[in-house]
C-alpha cells in the first residue's frame, strides 16, 4: 500500500513541497522583493552620488581654497626671501668696502643715477611708489658733497617708510640760479616737530651733512600730510 504524503515526509519537510498555486505566490513575492531591492539599490546609489557631490563642494570651498591661499603665500615669501638675500648681499658688500677704508662710491656724476636707484630699490623693498625726478643737470661741488646728499636722501627715505608709513615718496634733484636743491617728499603721516626730539641721530646727521656741504636743511610737515625734507646747497 502506498504511503500517504503525510506519512512519507516528516512534519518539517512537508511545507517545502510546492503546489502550483503556492509556487505562483512565491514567484510573485520574489518579484516584489526583487523590485524593492532594486529600488533600494538605486536610492543608495543616488544618495552616495549626492554625498560625493556635497563632499566635493565642501572640499572646493574650504581645503582647496586654503591650499591655494597657502601656495600664493609661499610664492610671496619666496619672492621676499630673494629680496632679503639681495639686501644682505648689498649690506655685506658695503660693510666690506667700509672695512677696507673706502667711502661709498658716490661721485658728482654718479649721484643722479644713485638717487634713482635708491628710489627703485625702496619701491621694491617696501612695495611703495617711489619716483626720482632730475630737474636739471646739477654740478655738485665734489665727492664729499655728493656723498652727503646721497645720505640725506637715504635717511629721509628711511624715515618716510619707518615713521611716516609712506606709500608715495618723491625725490627731486635740480638747481635754481644760485644753488642746487634736493627735495624728498612723502605722503605718509604728518611730520610733528615736537615728536622729532628723540634719541635718534638721523635728523641731526642730515643737518650736519647739509652744513658741511655749505648748505642748509629744512624738515617740515607737508601741506596735507607727510614730510618735506629740503636741502639747498652751493653748486660747483
Ligand atoms: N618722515 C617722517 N615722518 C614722520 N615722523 C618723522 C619722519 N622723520 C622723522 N620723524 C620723527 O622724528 C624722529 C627723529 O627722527 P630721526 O631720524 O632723528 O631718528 P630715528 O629715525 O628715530 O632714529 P635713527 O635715524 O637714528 O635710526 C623720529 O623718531 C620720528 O618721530
Ligand atoms: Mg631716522
Amino acid at each position: 500500500m502506498i504511503k500517504r504524503q503525510k506519512d512519507v515526509f516528516p512534519q518539517r519537510h512537508r511545507k517545502a513541497v510546492s503546489t502550483p498555486a503556492r509556487e505562483k505566490k512565491l514567484k510573485h513575492k520574489l518579484l516584489i522583493e526583487t523590485k524593492k531591492a532594486k529600488s533600494l539599490e538605486r536610492a543608495i546609489c543616488k544618495m552616495s552620488t549626492q554625498v560625493q557631490k556635497q563632499i566635493g563642494k565642501d572640499l572646493h570651498d574650504t581645503v582647496c581654497q586654503d591650499l591655494m591661499a597657502a601656495s600664493y603665500m609661499v610664492a610671496e615669501i619666496t619672492e621676499r626671501l630673494k629680496q632679503v638675500m639681495a639686501i644682505v648681499q648689498d649690506a655685506g658688500a658695503l660693510t666690506r668696502d667700509i672695512a677696507r677704508g673706502l667711502s661709498v662710491d658716490v661721485g658728482p656724476d654718479l649721484l643722479p643715477k644713485i638717487l634713482s636707484n635708491l628710489m627703485s630699490k625702496t619701491a621694491d623693498r617696501f612695495r611703495s611708489n617711489c619716483k626720482f625726478r632730475l630737474g636739471s643737470d646739477v654740478k655738485v661741488a665734489d665727492d664729499a658733497v655728493a656723498c652727503n646728499l646721497y645720505f640725506i636722501a637715504k635717511e629721509a627715505t628711511q624715515n618716510a617708510i619707518t615713521h611716516g608709513k609712506a606709500k608715495n615718496i618723491r625725490i627731486r634733484f635740480g638747481h635754481f640760479k644760485n644753488g642746487g636743491y634736493l627735495v624728498i617728499k612723502n605722503d605718509g603721516l604728518r611730520f610733528q616737530e615736537d615728536r622729532s626730539k628723540t634719541n635718534g641721530i638721523g635728523l641731526n646727521m642730515m643737518n650736519h651733512r647739509a652744513h658741511s656741504s655749505k648748505g642748509s636743511l629744512t624738515v617740515r610737515a607737508g601741506a596735507r600730510n607727510g614730510t618735506v625734507v629740503g636741502c639747498f646747497f652751493k653748486l660747483r
